[in-house]
């Protein structure tokens, strides 16, 4: 009996393949990888993420790294942490496994500081400063604002100096239209790393990546190791954007079609509560998502549980109670969403298993 609908399937031999992929952009390139696991926020992928050409894995919330660095020894936390709570739950990790923490500010410097300093046996807890190189959500904002925390960095307790971060964001677009951002990024952290060394200071490591940009991640020099995420599933954001194809997607949406009672439209059993609100990035009016089996048809409307999918040109219409797959816009939130998935490996089963969501819902 397959799995009820709306349930999320992941094509392994797509998944393996996206990640084969990246690999050997890697070695041609000599950087390596610390894959961001918020994408799927399963140890199984974690466990394949963490294999050859991988310095560790990266995670953005605290209860991630909980759950990877039961599958893995050495996680980014790439994500500021302000706040005593969390500081001790991140010290009391790095007393077993290696964990760097990418901050912004004096006071998560002194915050993981403190709380290291108080464990029995205080960790050295990495860190990596965040610099904004064009995305403008988190980061110093130049050079020597940089160069101010790493020296704050090497001179405080129970916290070590590792490199720079930063996260491309704002990179997308043609070969030339990135190329052309990420020379900007170049010369940024170029000045950054310079002023550090002439300082005495160095940033061993340069954390970068995501998805649009992996595969020109090596334009910015001084990079070392990339945290692409998306790129692992892919969604209809990477498709529109040009980066891969619909072949390349290996999370789909499987869902039911429950109503076709009014005029030009059938209705899926996925909606916001499935799919998420997320927009389409590179095209407007796109709507929530793609379906593989009906290129034409348009998810236009989502309430809780219904999608609203307009099938006005549509060939053949979608019947009611078949099956059809959906690609989201965006997967990372829909896999948080989901307390499983449904891996099919083909080479194993042609039916597909149950696998948990191991971090589904870990936002602290
Ligand atoms: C800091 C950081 N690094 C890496 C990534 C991975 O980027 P992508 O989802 O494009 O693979 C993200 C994604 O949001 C991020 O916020």
């Amino acid at each position: 009996m397959p799995p009820p609908t709306p349930h999320l399937l992941i094509d392994a031999e797509i998944a393996e393949r996206n990640h084969q992929r990246l690999l050997d952009y890697l070695r041609e390139h000599g950087l390596c990888l610390r894959a961001h696991t918020k994408t799927h926020k399963i140890k199984k992928l974690g466990e394949l993420q963490a294999g050859p050409m991988s310095v560790g894995l990266t995670v953005a919330k605290v209860g991630e790294a909980d759950v990877m660095a039961t599958v893995c020894d050495d996680l980014l936390l790439a994500y500021p942490i302000v706040d005593n709570a969390r500081a001790e739950r991140v010290a009391a990790l790095a007393n077993q496994v290696n964990i760097r923490v990418a901050v912004d500010s004096k006071l998560a410097i002194q915050t993981l500081s403190d709380a290291a300093g108080a464990r029995a046996v205080p960790p050295e807890i990495g860190i990596l400063v965040d610099m904004d190189v064009g995305y403008g959500r988190t980061g110093v904002q130049t050079p020597a604002d940089s160069l101010e925390l790493a020296q704050f960095v090497d001179a405080t307790q129970h916290v070590r100096l590792d490199g720079l971060f930063i996260y491309p964001g704002h990179v997308r677009g043609t070969l030339d239209e990135q190329t052309t951002t990420l020379t900007v990024v170049d010369a940024k952290v170029q000045q950054a790393t310079g002023l550090w060394l002439e300082h005495g200071l160095e940033p061993a490591i340069v954390s970068s990546g995501s998805t649009p940009s992996a595969y020109h991640s090596h334009l910015v020099r001084a990079v070392t190791e990339i945290r692409p995420g998306t790129y692992i599933y892919n969604d209809m954001n990477t498709v529109r954007g040009g980066y891969c194809t619909i072949g390349d997607c290996a999370a789909r949406l499987v869902c039911t079609v429950v109503s076709n009672a009014v005029p030009g439209q059938v209705v899926i059993d996925a909606g916001s509560k499935t799919l998420t609100m997320d927009p389409s990035i590179d095209g407007p009016n796109a709507g929530f998502g793609a379906i593989v089996e009906y290129p034409e048809a348009r998810i236009a409307r989502l309430s809780e549980e219904h999608g609203q999918v307009d099938i006005t040109n549509c060939p053949n219409a979608p019947q009611l109670g078949e099956r059809v797959h959906v690609i989201p816009n965006h997967i990372c939130p829909c896999s948080n969403l989901q307390n499983e998935v449904w891996w099919l490996d083909r080479t194993v089963n042609d039916e597909p298993q149950r696998i948990p969501v191991d971090a589904r819902g870990a936002l602290v």
